[in-house]
């Protein structure tokens, strides 16, 4: 499974890019606020730093403006995948961006019929919102079993990048159905190291070592 970390903050991709990490990068227009930076400089920050995919979303409604947006975009870096609404209109823009060679992650995703018509317009990303279905309580993770489903019926080559994951068990969950990528905020990632007892165990064996009166360096 890909991670995707769903941030615009540098230092924080910086962080678990050196870990190893980080496979791709997402951001939307509520994340380049929440950065205070401008798109194209904190946009082409993260190209720079990381060599998979960035998304990076278009902000008009109407396909021919959402196409000269991407356009611009995708002059950022080569790795820019251009992020487009599952709109009419966005797959309108999704087809014209694959038809060019362009990858497409097409976003807000909420149910499998969208899935499906981003598959047949050529995206390279669906992005299924988990955390959003659940906040009216609706099942996001029977979401991404239908499109896993769907997309492997028909041999669809569009990646299925489990989005708006909001915990460990979003991301677990995802990877146990087959999601090919997942992007998830950077606090969600970090938490999957923890464990109650790692702590415990960690703690005990540090204590028996206090005894031993040794040391190893
Ligand atoms: C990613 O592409 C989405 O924009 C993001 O995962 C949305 O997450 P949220 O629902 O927690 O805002």
């Amino acid at each position: 499974m890909k991670f995707f970390v769903d941030t615009a903050d540098t230092a924080a991709i910086r962080e678990l890019n050196d870990l190893g990490m980080v496979d791709g990068v997402t951001t939307n227009p509520s994340l380049i606020l929440k950065s205070g930076r401008d798109i194209l400089e904190v946009t082409k920050e993260i190209c720079d730093m990381v060599s998979g995919p960035v998304s990076a979303e278009v902000v008009a409604t109407e396909a021919k403006e959402m196409i000269a947006e991407g356009m611009k975009l995708a002059k950022i870096a080569p790795n820019i995948a251009i992020k487009v609404p599952l709109t009419w209109d966005g797959l309108t823009a999704c087809k014209a961006f694959a038809s060019e060679g362009h990858m497409v992650n097409v976003t807000l995703c909420f149910s499998p019929a969208q899935a499906l018509l981003a598959a047949k317009a050529g995206a390279t990303f669906i992005s299924p919102f988990i955390g959003r279905l659940d906040d009216i309580h609706l099942d996001g993770m029977e979401l991404i079993a239908d499109i896993r489903q769907i997309y492997d019926n028909y041999d669809f080559r569009t990646e299925i990048l489990a989005a708006s994951i909001r915990s460990v068990n979003h991301a677990i969950e995802s990877a146990r159905i087959g999601a090919d990528v997942m992007t998830a905020p950077p606090s969600v990632i970090k938490s999957m190291a923890n464990h109650v007892l790692t702590d415990k165990g960690l703690d005990q064996f540090l204590k028996d070592w206090a005894k031993t009166g040794q040391k190893i360096l």
